[in-house]
């Protein structure tokens, strides 16, 4: 991967431009963080207690289930972002969807994982500058396996395996680390996530007050 790509994980590019204009209709002047009002399944903003949960694994594969994880997906692609995982939606179980394919023209690779497990990781590491739906326009470089071998089971209600690299480890690194309440500022040193946290806890305020 060339190493001037930015990756952002759960969020779009941070030089993206492109912007809905549903995005713009909905919250005029509110630039990156439109998507939160317009979207399918509102998408929670640390800080909120529901992200920091540990998520119940699924046992059995309803019709809810998967309208959610249909309805993730879909939001995810509108926010834009590549990866979004059920508690950012306000649902504490284990489910995750992503889509990481970033070549224009190339067909998109959605991806339902449900119970999702890293069950091997690679020695060698990768960095990359993350980013999450949770936490607009907040950017970090996290560092993690550069690849990963993963288990989950599929829409269909099948166990599936398949090792991943390049953006596509990272992401489901990021999205099950959601899983466990854990964020990617939760990698950063304690000085950057407070501050991170504080202008998110800014940002809600203004929000919360239109
Ligand atoms: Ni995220």
């Amino acid at each position: 991967m060339e190493a001037t790509f930015r990756i952002v994980i759960s969020w779009s590019r941070r030089n993206l431009t492109f912007r809905p204009a549903e995005a713009t209709l909905a919250v005029a002047e509110r630039g990156a963080i439109a998507y939160i009002k317009r979207m399918k399944r509102p998408i929670l903003l640390h800080p909120d207690p529901r992200l920091k949960k540990h998520c119940a694994p699924v046992d059995d594969l309803s019709d809810d289930l998967r309208t959610l994880a249909d309805d993730m997906l879909s939001t995810m692609y509108d926010a834009p972002g590549v990866g979004l995982a059920a508690p950012q939606v306000g649902v504490l179980s284990r489910l995750i969807v992503l889509d990481c394919v970033k070549e224009e023209g190339e067909a998109p690779r959605p991806l339902i994982m449900f119970n999702p497990e890293v069950i091997a990781a690679s020695d060698e590491m990768n960095t990359y500058e993350e980013g999450c739906l949770s936490i607009p326009d907040q950017y970090a470089d996290v560092t993690r396996p550069s690849e990963v071998e993963v288990r989950w089971i599929n829409r269909e209600g099948k166990e599936q395996m398949e090792s991943f690299d390049g953006l596509w480890a990272t992401c489901v690194q990021h999205e099950i680390d959601h899983l466990d309440g854990k964020l990617f500022i939760d990698y950063l040193k304690p000085l950057k996530r407070q501050m991170i946290t504080r202008k998110m806890t800014k940002l809600k305020r203004e929000l919360a007050r239109g």
